[in-house]
């Protein structure tokens, strides 16, 4: 086993660090007041590479593995969690989506403008009345004599709903059969019977846009529908268990922020004649700080590994992603509590960006599957139980 990275990954690491300290670190907390979506920092990130880091040079992205994905989003979102959101999406989500079941002429189509940044993708799949229960969604789509269909519904919680040019969408196209009803489709939001619906008022991630989106008598073309009919439901779930390891390596790098700048505080800070760092009660936070963020850390760098492997092998790494991204973002969640507990009324004040941190920690724990549903994936995988 070989702990190393390469060449190639330590240079991403390094542009994406680079850029995330210089451009996004300084005005993080700015856009979290505004709500703005950054899009000249995500037009940058683009011609960085940064927008579609796994995507092969040919449909415009930066041709890196899975681990440069990790390093970079490790370091996005250690400057701001929702500049990392909407990387996260535009790679995993919508490009490595598209990658895995799109035809030869929707990839040249609908990653290369995504890829390289000009334009941002999203992923539907949620609705107002179906999270987690993916299956029970109502978004209708009925088949034509032309082969194409017409949608009709409503999606709720899309992460870049508001900007995205193309939106990698599932519909049922037959609700008798269930999960084998779904069908993906790609959605041109210039088209008509497309439009946007409610803004989502957020705790956190405040300058990744969230909204509703709506379908009426939509028509999507025979050629906009993505691998089979009726295969959406895998699609779907596969796509996640990728997007998995983008919101794990978000949450090690919030969870890292946050436990440097305690790292930081501790050393300098004095209570009592000394550094509160000394303090036992401090210390066992630190070192249990420090704990979590290695596990999570490794256990991404692992899904991720796994993931590369899968394009050969073909096997499914649902558990350690759901593992992954479970252990990610509690610890994220927990270590920025402890981080905002320890650095008392400061952690408490929007001078700092502790509490910014705990806020965007939360969504970790929420969105591509809940803990509970992590915890679902990971033992009805162990058992073979449902
Ligand atoms: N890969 C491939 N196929 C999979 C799969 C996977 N990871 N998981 C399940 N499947 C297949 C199953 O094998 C089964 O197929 P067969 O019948 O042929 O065996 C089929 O899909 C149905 O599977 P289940 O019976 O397990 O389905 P279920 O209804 O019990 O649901 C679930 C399973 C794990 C709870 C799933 O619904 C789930 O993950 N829910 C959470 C949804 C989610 O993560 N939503 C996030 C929204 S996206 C978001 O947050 C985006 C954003 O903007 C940031």
């Amino acid at each position: 086993m070989d702990f190393t990275f390469t060449e190639e990954q330590l240079q991403i690491q390094s542009i994406a660090r680079e850029f995330a300290q210089r451009r996004i670190a300084p005005v993080a907390a700015e856009f979290d007041q505004s709500g703005e979506f950054p899009r000249d920092n995500i037009l940058e990130m683009g011609k960085l590479g940064l927008m579609g880091i796994e995507v092969p040079v040919e449909y415009g992205g930066a041709g890196m593995d899975s681990i440069s994905y990790v390093l970079a989003m490790i370091e996005v979102a250690a400057a701001d969690c929702a500049h990392s959101t909407i990387m996260s999406v535009n790679n995993t989500l919508y490009c490595n989506g598209l990658l895995q079941f799109g035809t030869e002429e929707q990839k040249h189509k609908y990653i290369t403008p995504i890829a390289s940044g000009e334009a941002i993708g999203a992923f539907a799949l949620t609705e107002p009345q179906s999270g987690s229960d993916a299956t029970a969604m109502r978004c209708r789509a009925v088949k034509q004599a032309d082969g194409g269909f017409i949608i009709n519904g409503k999606k709720s919680w899309i992460t870049s709903g508001p900007v995205a040019k193309y939106i990698l969408l599932f519909a049922m196209s037959d609700p008798a059969q269930k999960a084998k009803g779904v069908t993906a489709f790609m959605v041109d939001t210039a088209r008509d019977g497309f439009r946007h619906g409610k803004k989502e008022p957020k705790l956190g991630i405040r300058a990744s846009a969230t909204c509703e989106i709506e379908f009426a008598d939509y028509h999507a073309r025979a050629d906009e529908v993505v691998g089979d009919e009726g295969k959406g439901f895998k699609i779907a779930m596969g796509v996640l268990d990728a997007g998995r390891i983008g919101i794990a390596s978000q949450a090690c790098g919030l969870g890292r922020a946050a436990y440097e700048a305690t790292l930081a505080y501790v050393r300098e800070r004095k209570a009592f004649g000394q550094p509160i760092g000394a303090f036992q009660m401090t210390q066992t936070k630190i070192a249990d700080m420090k704990c979590k963020l290695e596990a999570a850390r490794l256990l991404t760098l692992r899904a991720a590994w796994l993931k590369q492997e899968a394009a050969r092998t073909g096997a499914r790494f649902s558990t350690e992603a759901a593992c992954a991204k479970l252990t990610a973002s509690e610890a994220a969640m927990w270590i920025a509590h402890q981080a905002v507990q320890i650095h008392g009324g400061m952690g408490y004040s929007k001078e700092m960006p502790l509490e910014r941190y705990f806020r965007d920690a939360k969504i970790t724990e929420i969105y591509e599957g809940t803990s509970e549903i992590q915890r679902m994936v990971i033992a009805r995988n162990e058992t073979g139980l449902r």
